[in-house]
Formats: structure tokens, C-alpha cells, sequence
């Protein structure tokens, strides 16, 4: 399975910090926002990825990301010219997709969850569509989930004024290869977006679509607002100083999804021992040998 990372969009609603800079590389605590997602793909063991930005901005994020041969991922990249919807991604991807199935995260969604990598890397070979839910507060601002008892999804809908239910589906999909022939027949949305709400209701319809309900000891955190930037590195910096265990670290997935090795980790660490995050990674591996369970 390849993986896509949706970078794209104007970040209207973070201007102007989004002004000459993408949100997605905007920092949540100690690392840049694309990293969270980044390090959710390879925990679910994918390691092929397209990275999707505005044009204006993939300088900035091959700077940052390159090849992915530093650990061990390939990384590409595509461009979506315009924000024209997130199911565009499959469309653009066509050719790196090659056929096969697609996982594809949101570059500003952050989960943090005990357990998500071990779910995740079940849903790489699905027979259709698998999405997941999550209760919110305020579900009228995302994909809304309903279903029934037994957990068969009855509806999607797409920012509704009236939600049907609590849960709401997070940016990350995993789906079979025909994703990209429902995502080319798609037709713009009243705000002018291929939906991927759209694509998930192609599923439904086909019978094809299976939801997963995150455990409530999930956190999946909205970085879309200024409140909600702080809140998500806020969130990241607490359980960071208190367990002393980092969260969407690409280093440490890769380590322990054997895309590293320890030597490799280790050359890793040294560039960034002066701002401490070279210290984790080093320690990491002195946990490895004293058998700590993490
Ligand atoms: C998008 C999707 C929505 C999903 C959300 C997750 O919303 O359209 O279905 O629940 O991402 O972050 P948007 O970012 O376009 O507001």
C-alpha cells in the first residue's frame, strides 16, 4: 500500500502566520505540523509516500523531508494547484499509485492514540473503503458518521447544519485501488470541491465501506484555528515533559517499524542534539537495551 500526505490548501483560516509559509510546516511544539501525519502513515507500515502541496510551497517541504531515504521512506511529491477538495489527492497521485491501494492522512490531523499503530497496520488491505470515527463536541465543521447499532454505517454527509451523530470522520482513509476512478468521477461541490465525504458515500453505496470507532483514549486534535495550533502543541508538549516519549517523531516510527537501524538512528542523532530532540532519539536506543517496554 502507498501512502499520500495532503499538504495543500492557502491556510486562509491562519492568516497571516500561513502567509508566507504552509501550514502543514507550521510547529506543533517541537517538530513541524507534516510530521504527526507523517509518522501516523508509518506506523500503519507504509513507507512509499507522496507528499502533496501548493506549488508555491514544496521547496520549503522537500527541504525539509528530501527523499525520505534518511529514514528509510521514499517520498515523492505532487501539486495540487488549487485547494479544489481533498479527494483531488487520488487524482493527482494516479500514476504513483500504481494500481494499488491508498492510505491517505490529512498533513494538519494529528492522532495520538495507545494502541493506533497496531490498529492502523490493519487496515492496509481493505476490500473497499475503511475510515474511522470520533465523537466531537462540535461535529457540524467535519464528515459526520451516523450508524447503527451494530456499527453499519446508515450515512455521510459533508458539514452538515443538522448532524445525525456525534462521530466524525478524521483525515485518514485507507482505501482498494478503485479509489481513483470514484475520485475521477466525481463533480465539484456547492463550495467547489471534490468531497471526500463524496467518495466515502460512493462506498457506502457499494456496500464497501467499513468504519472503525477510535477508542476514547484516542486524541485526535484540530490544528485549523490559532486556538487550535496552540492547543494541539500544547497538548504534545504535556504528554512529551510527563512521559518523556515523543509524539510524532518520523524517527522513532521508522526505528521501530525496521526502516532504520540502530546505527542509522544514531547518525540521526547527532545534528540535533543541540536542541534536544538528537537526545531522544539517542536515548531511545539506550531504553532498547535496558528492555523498557515502550
Ligand atoms: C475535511 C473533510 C472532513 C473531515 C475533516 C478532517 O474537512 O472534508 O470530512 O472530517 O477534513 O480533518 P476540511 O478540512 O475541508 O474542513
Amino acid at each position: 500500500m502507498r501512502g499520500i500526505v495532503l499538504a495543500g490548501g492557502t491556510g486562509s483560516r491562519l492568516r497571516p502566520i500561513t502567509q508566507a509559509v504552509s501550514k502543514q510546516l507550521m510547529p506543533v511544539f517541537d517538530k513541524p505540523m507534516i510530521y504527526y501525519p507523517l509518522s501516523t502513515l508509518v506506523m500503519a507500515g507504509v513507507s512509499e509516500i507522496m507528499v502533496i502541496t501548493a506549488p508555491e510551497d514544496q521547496p520549503q517541504f522537500r527541504r525539509l523531508l528530501g527523499d525520505g531515504k534518511q529514514w528509510g521512506l521514499s517520498l515523492t511529491y505532487g501539486i495540487q494547484h488549487r485547494p479544489e477538495g481533498i479527494a483531488q489527492a487520488f487524482i493527482i497521485a494516479r500514476e504513483f499509485l500504481a494500481g494499488g491501494p491508498a492510505a491517505l492522512v490529512l498533513g494538519d490531523n494529528i492522532l495520538h492514540g495507545v494502541g493506533l499503530g497496531r490498529q492502523l497496520v490493519r487496515q492496509t488491505r481493505p476490500v473497499g473503503a475503511e475510515i474511522f470515527g470520533y465523537p466531537v463536541a462540535d461535529p457540524s465543521s467535519y464528515g459526520v458518521v451516523e450508524f447503527d447499532g451494530s456499527g453499519r454505517v446508515l450515512s455521510i454527509e459533508e458539514k452538515p447544519t443538522r448532524p445525525r451523530s456525534r462521530y466524525v470522520v478524521p483525515g485518514l482513509y485507507f482505501y482498494a485501488s478503485d479509489v481513483v476512478d470514484i475520485a475521477d468521477q466525481l463533480k465539484p461541490s456547492d463550495r467547489g470541491e471534490l468531497e471526500i465525504s463524496a467518495v466515502n458515500q460512493e462506498y457506502l453505496r457499494r456496500g464497501t465501506l467499513s468504519l472503525t470507532l477510535l477508542d476514547r483514549g484516542t486524541a485526535w486534535l484540530d490544528t485549523g484555528t490559532f486556538t487550535g495550533l496552540v492547543q494541539a502543541g500544547e497538548y504534545v508538549r504535556v504528554i512529551e515533559e510527563r512521559q518523556g516519549l515523543k509524539i510524532g517523531c518520523v524517527e522513532e516510527a521508522a526505528w521501530r517499524a525496521g526502516l532504520l537501524d540502530d546505527d542509522q538512528l544514531r547518525a540521526l542523532a547527532e545534528p540535533l542534539i543541540r536542541s534536544g530532540y538528537g537526545d531522544y532519539l539517542l536515548r531511545l536506543l539506550e531504553w532498547k537495551s535496558n528492555a523498557s517496554p515502550h
